[in-house]
């Protein structure tokens, strides 16, 4: 009897290793460099086990093949192709976009209610979305809006004071996600979220749920990411039940209210509506960027589509703002003078306007706007960007990949490279000063994306971020809070280019700065 156990033990075991290590030898095939893989981690272990983040683990990897534009690699048994050259990069996001036009993993994202959203979608799908969304954030849009992110700097302004005055040492991010999601609340479903004036607004709660950072989410998402058939087939999903519930509950009730009437305003909530209305939205089908036809898709508008990109413009929105403002005002506290140049550049700019905050600070604040870009270079919300081969595809003296291999795009590596940007690990602003910015090669920098899927939120990103950094710095200075290290260690479980712990900042009430109150 044990023999016969013994037996079935053993067919197993061999199933399962043939199983997972029958992709391992797809590199060595295709002549591309690449390392060995370990069993069921690949190359990735360190990602997988929750030791680094995806950017980290991608740039250790690359560090292997220093001049290597493309390299092999296995995510977890999975073959990943990682393209390592700016003029490679052009042809994966843009030139030959057609052939990368999918999102890794994107084929299953309407196995979730939450992910059939614009950033996780693929083919026509995401490519109908795609042009009717775009019209939302057009720089007319975004200057229709901008009254309502001044009054979200004004609230800041005032609660800034008053979380000051409780304690002059703030931890950053948490509190500039606040302002950020009281922003899109209003631009995008012209609603109060309340984030500012209440720590435990309902909307706080269901952003920290999004982002929140637990070992069996991390897990859970690196499952997914690696074995999305299995994940799935177990009932498994990315997001809680509850942010679906919350979405559902809210827009739904949003949208009854409003059915019918008149609009106040042109908001996001509108637009869907307008969908809504219309019962189906058309687009240009993907397939017409392969041959000259002019084929026309339609697509059914339901509540789990509004739901969806409600979902992704709330998390989008308000997540990748406040980190990158406030990893931008930590360098700046490290940076004294470099903060000081921002604030007089800021203060210079209020006193020609009478203390008017407007629009135009996403024209008039050159030295600022390069603060956050550099701290964009320097802390890319996604280290990596994705990619899904489409559509058998054939590099210029380079391999041949078939559909469905996947693409690691490493934003993090590339901005860290000191052959694209020497001293890659300090903060210069002056890198893009416009003197300075032909310096940068072409598709080395690319903290929003690029070609046909950059983020689609980039403008309004700018806009708020310095809409609030212009709030902050006119009337304090920051300065590192008292065990505030250095340099930060990122947050292996985050899906975003978190820290690990919190960024401490002492805000230091400036004695003039009575004289720069909004008007
Ligand atoms: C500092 C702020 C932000 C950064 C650094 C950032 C970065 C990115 C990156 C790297 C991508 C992937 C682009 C690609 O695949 O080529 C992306 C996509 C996207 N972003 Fe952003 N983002 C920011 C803010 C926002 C905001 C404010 C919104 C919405 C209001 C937004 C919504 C989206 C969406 C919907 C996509 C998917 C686009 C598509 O696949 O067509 N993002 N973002």
């Amino acid at each position: 009897m044990w023999y016969i156990l013994a037996a079935v033990v053993t067919v197993l075991g061999l199933l399962i290793h043939y199983l997972t290590t029958r992709k391992y030898d797809y590199w060595k095939k295709k002549n591309i460099p690449h390392l060995k893989p370990k069993f069921l981690f690949g190359n990735y272990e360190d990602l997988m086990i929750l030791k680094t983040n995806l950017g980290s683990q991608v740039q250790k990897i690359c560090q292997n093949f220093k001049d290597a534009p493309l390299i092999g690699a296995y995510f977890g048994t999975e073959p990943v192709l990682i393209v390592n050259d700016p003029e490679l990069v052009k042809l994966v996001t843009t030139k030959d976009f057609y052939y990368f036009a999918y999102r890794e993993i994107s084929d299953h994202y309407y196995k979730e209610n939450l992910t059939k959203n614009l950033f996780h979608s693929s083919g026509d799908y995401w490519k109908v979305l795609r042009q009717n969304l775009t019209p939302m954030f057009s720089s007319a849009k975004m200057k229709s809006m901008f009254a309502l992110i001044e009054n979200c700097s004004k609230t800041l302004e005032k609660v800034l004071d008053e979380w000051v005055a409780t304690s002059p040492v703030l931890e950053v991010r948490s509190h500039v996600g606040r302002f950020t999601m009281d922003c899109i609340g209003s631009c995008a479903f012209g609603l109060d979220t309340k984030a500012m004036i209440d720590e435990n607004s309902a909307f706080t709660n269901v952003g920290n749920l999004i982002f929140q950072n637990t070992t069996p989410r991390g897990l859970k998402n690196n499952t997914r990411y690696i074995w999305p058939k299995i994940f799935y087939a177990l009932g498994l999903t990315v997001f809680p039940k509850e942010i679906d519930a919350f979405f559902r509950k809210f827009l739904m009730g949003v949208l009854y209210e409003r059915r019918g009437k008149p609009l106040a305003r042109k908001d996001f909530i509108e637009m869907v509506l307008s969908f809504y209305n219309k019962k189906c939205i058309t687009g240009d089908s993907l397939k017409n960027l392969k041959s000259d036809e002019r084929l026309k898709v339609d697509l059914e508008v339901d509540d789990e589509l509004v739901v969806a990109q409600c979902f992704i413009f709330f998390a989008a929105g308000y997540e990748t703002s406040a980190t990158t403002s406030s990893y931008t005002l930590y360098e700046l506290a490290k940076d004294q003078e470099s903060q000081e140049r921002a604030r007089q550049e800021v203060r210079d700019w209020l006193r020609k306007r009478e203390g008017q905050l407007g629009y135009e600070c996403v024209t008039d604040l050159p030295f600022l706007e390069q603060c956050i870009d550099e701290t964009l270079r320097l802390y890319p919300v996604l280290g990596v960007v994705t990619r899904e081969v489409t559509d058998t595809y054939q590099f210029d003296n380079g391999p041949t990949v078939e559909r469905g291999l996947r693409v690691h795009l490493p934003i993090y590596h590339m901005h860290h490279n000191p052959k694209y940007f020497p001293d890659p690990e300090s903060f210069r602003p002056e890198r893009f000063a416009p003197e300075n910015k032909h310096n940068i090669q072409p598709y080395t920098y690319f903290p929003f994306g690029e070609g046909p899927r950059i983020c689609i939120g980039m403008r309004f990103a700018k806009m708020q971020m310095l809409a609030g950094l212009v709030t902050i710095l006119k009337k304090y200075r920051v300065e590192l809070a008292e065990g505030m290290p250095k340099t930060v260690e990122f947050e292996p479980r985050s899906v975003v280019t978190q820290s690990k712990t919190g960024i401490n900042l002492k805000f230091v009430p400036l004695p003039d700065a009575e004289e720069y109150v909004f008007k």
